[in-house]
């Protein structure tokens, strides 16, 4: 049964928006991910997204697709973000098959509890490679189409453009090191460095059109984050704690997404969207 719109999309965007945009999305098989992509696609982008696991990828592709009729989302598996070459590869099937590349959201992101006593040092290096060296290989494999697609849109010396912007990264990090949390040194310093990245992509790259944000989604329900951190019997008294008090939903993460990329989204660079309830406020206080 097709996932119902209500499900990843509000109803305040209007269709169209993302016309002739191509999207590339790491870790795109993943429950935010997955969402994120699916409503731009269905507000009218073309998308390629890339992940570890070949069934996973290929059969999550062919599931976003089914969000708009005539929609192209193209599914690469095999390829891991700590190998920049897999990552090339699979960017160079997404614009030969739909022709460029104007915004990406680097997703793919590992992690685990482990106490910092017990943490071996590949642990460590794994997350890190993922997350950092993965988000880094992202932004470098795509950076030539993103220049080209920030480009085409400063040549066309309009701030707006109908059909969206191009030129546009997001990278996923968390909250965690904001406070630092108990179990997740590993992943605390992969994700403040993703943010640095992130930053120092907007400086330089700002002048030339490019748009680089972070979004740091809280407590996201059905996730397999969120089912590997917080046991079932705990998640109720977790979700008091949350100022908006519940888990956030893919919708939430989608729906910030869709603004960043969006015309709506044109002056916000370097910035770091938290989309948390609230949340990281309380984070380790109780
Ligand atoms: C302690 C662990 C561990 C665990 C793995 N390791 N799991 N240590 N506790 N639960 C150790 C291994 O023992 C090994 O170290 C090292 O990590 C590498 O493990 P491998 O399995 O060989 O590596 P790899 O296949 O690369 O796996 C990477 C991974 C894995 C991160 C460890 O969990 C993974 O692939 N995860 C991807 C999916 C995922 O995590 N998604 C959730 C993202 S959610 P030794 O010393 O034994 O060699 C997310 C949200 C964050 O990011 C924010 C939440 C609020």
């Amino acid at each position: 049964m097709p996932i119902p719109k209500s499900h990843y999309l509000s109803e305040v965007w209007k269709d169209g928006i993302f016309d002739n945009k191509v999207v590339f999305c790491t870790g795109g098989a993943g429950t935010i991910c997955s969402a994120q992509v699916r409503a731009l696609v269905h507000l009218g982008a073309n998308a390629c997204i890339v992940g570890r696991n070949i069934e996973k990828t290929e059969a999550a592709a062919k599931d976003i697709a089914t969000s708009r009729l005539g929609a192209k989302v193209l599914g690469i598996g095999g390829i891991d973000v700590r190998s920049l070459e897999s990552l090339e590869a699979a960017v160079k099937s997404c614009v030969k098959e739909l022709g460029s590349v104007d915004f990406v959201i680097a997703g793919a992101a590992g992690n685990f509890l482990a106490p910092i006593t017990q943490l071996s040092a590949n642990a460590f290096k794994s997350v890190v490679e993922i997350d950092v060296i993965g988000s880094y290989n992202t932004l470098k494999a795509t950076l030539p189409h993103l220049i080209q697609s920030a480009a085409k849109y400063k040549a066309d010396g309009k701030t707006t453009l109908k059909a969206g912007t191009g030129g546009r990264i997001i990278f996923i990090s968390a909250t965690i090191h904001y406070t630092g949390l108990p179990l997740q040194t590993h992943v605390s310093a992969a994700k403040a460095s993703v943010d640095a990245l992130s930053t120092s992509v907007a400086i330089e790259l700002g002048p030339r059109g490019l748009t680089s944000n972070v979004i740091a989604p809280g407590a996201i329900g059905e996730t397999e984050g969120m089912e590997r951190l917080v046991r079932k019997e705990d998640v109720a008294a977790f979700e008091k704690e949350i100022p908006s008090g519940r888990y956030g939903t893919v919708k939430d993460i989608a729906d910030a997404t869709v603004y960043l990329f969006s015309d709506a989204g044109n002056y916000v660079n370097g910035d770091v969207l938290v989309v948390d309830g609230g949340g990281w406020h309380r984070q380790g206080t109780s």
